[in-house]
């Protein structure tokens, strides 16, 4: 009996052992914690593909979990004024400091969009809610946090329009004016899916010439910019990598499109492409825009084109559209839409799938005449800036909250 329990407790560690561990470079700093808190989002992602194969609930319904347990009430503080408003429709989180320098004093204002690959996330989440006090009180600005709709209950185009709409709302003499805010001074913000959705909005404000107010700053925080190849070295070399494997990666670009799983075999083995977004190939031509050092051992091949989504055309042709439509792909637009965008940060991490959507932006910018700031971080993985909150807390996450808000002060 005794026995008994001594062998099942010991089968039970090495099992536990052999689940949680899993290998991760050494450059990384705190491994073991990563390891933990990656192990908790693997052992979700599993019960949520379980949970759809038996039909209980659909994979990102129960992936939503992350964010349920990390939403908090958004209050105000003695330093910040919170409140909830919605702006052409939209949920917006305000953050306003309170504490007032002249009354004639205008101040900067930043618009943030929360990451989560357009299913997950919400601005109500604590490390979401805690960088916007940061930056409220840091700057002594204005932060507008938008609960965009998510998919797949809003395919795209719904997320990005949202944003759209909040943007075009709050780009307005009155609407600044109601809030302080200098209209010189303004940026667009977001992480991964959130830095997708401030690329696409900064270059259709750019467009559109009956648009007075524009921004002055984007800063995008190791964001997605391209669906068109997703076997780019980062995505083949980080494809295991916490947080945010390439299984889950391809999984939310599908769904943000469509809910056709045809879409994410296609995906998966990178043969999505068609005769009409094939012409747009050269824009993410990595060979071509990454800087040699990124290249590592990986030699270009460009993705196979295909008729119709992976020979499974049926009813694809409108997703098939949506992910070379630049609104969801910032990378897929010629320099000419590239020139007087305006000044970028850009935040990239080695280990992760993203890395080169980050790193080819910043090339593609710079030859376009953009200023850009770009910083990469040579032990830095996907979600990092967000592992603010204890007990998963990162140092790294410090030291990048520390730099990104640097550059807004320097920059805005
Ligand atoms: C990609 O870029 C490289 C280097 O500029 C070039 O030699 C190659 O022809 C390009 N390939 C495609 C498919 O555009
Ligand atoms: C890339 O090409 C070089 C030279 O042809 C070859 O030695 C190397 O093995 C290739 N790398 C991969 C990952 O296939």
């Amino acid at each position: 009996m005794r026995l008994g329990s001594i062998i099942l407790f010991v089968a039970l560690c090495s099992f536990t052992a052999y689940y949680i561990y899993e290998p991760i470079p050494e450059e990384i700093e705190e491994r073991w914690k990563l390891m933990l808190t990656n192990s908790f989002f693997r052992s979700l992602s599993h019960l949520a593909d379980l949970s759809e194969l038996l039909g209980l609930k659909d994979y990102m319904g129960v992936m939503y979990f992350i964010t349920v347990v990390e939403k908090v009430v958004p209050v105000s503080d003695e330093h910040v004024q919170v409140t909830e408003e919605r702006f052409d429709g939209v949920e917006v989180v305000l953050y306003q400091p309170k504490q007032w320098g002249s009354d004639s004093e205008l101040r900067r204002a930043v618009i943030y969009l929360h990451g989560g690959g357009w299913c997950l996330g919400s601005s109500r989440m604590s490390p979401y809610d805690l960088l916007a006090r940061k930056t409220v009180t840091e700057l002594d600005a204005v932060v507008l946090s938008v609960e965009y709709r998510l998919a797949p209950a809003h395919h795209f185009p719904v997320p990005y329009e949202d944003v759209y709409r909040v943007v075009k709302h709050f780009l307005q003499k009155g609407v600044l004016a109601q809030y302080s805010v200098d209209p010189g001074r303004i940026a667009v913000s977001g992480d991964s899916a959130g830095g997708n959705l401030a690329a696409a909005v900064s270059q259709q404000l750019r467009k559109e010439h009956g648009q007075q107010i524009q921004l002055k700053a984007q800063a995008l925080i190791y964001p997605v910019l391209q669906a068109l190849d997703l076997n780019t070295p980062s995505y083949q070399q980080n494809q295991d990598m916490p947080i945010l494997p390439r299984t889950l990666m391809v999984r939310f670009w599908s769904e943000y499109f469509t809910s056709d799983k045809a879409l994410f075999r296609a995906m998966m083995a990178n043969t999505h492409n068609n005769p009409e977004s094939s012409s747009l190939l050269k824009f993410v031509n990595w060979s071509a825009f990454l800087p040699e050092t990124y290249h590592r051992e990986y030699n270009y091949s460009a993705p196979a084109v295909v008729q119709g989504v992976g020979g499974e055309a049926v009813g694809m042709e409108e997703p098939s559209r949506s992910f070379a439509d630049p609104r969801a792909s910032p990378l897929l637009v010629p320099d000419a839409a590239l020139r007087s965008l305006p000044k970028a940060y850009i935040m990239t991490c080695e280990y992760d799938v993203l890395r080169d959507d980050g790193i080819m932006y910043v090339t593609r910018l710079r030859a376009a005449g953009v200023e850009v700031t770009h910083e990469h971080y040579d032990t830095g993985f996907h979600g990092a800036l967000m592992f603010t909150v204890w007990p998963t807390d990162f140092l790294i996450a410090r030291r990048m909250t520390d730099n990104y808000i640097k550059w807004l002060k320097e920059n805005l």
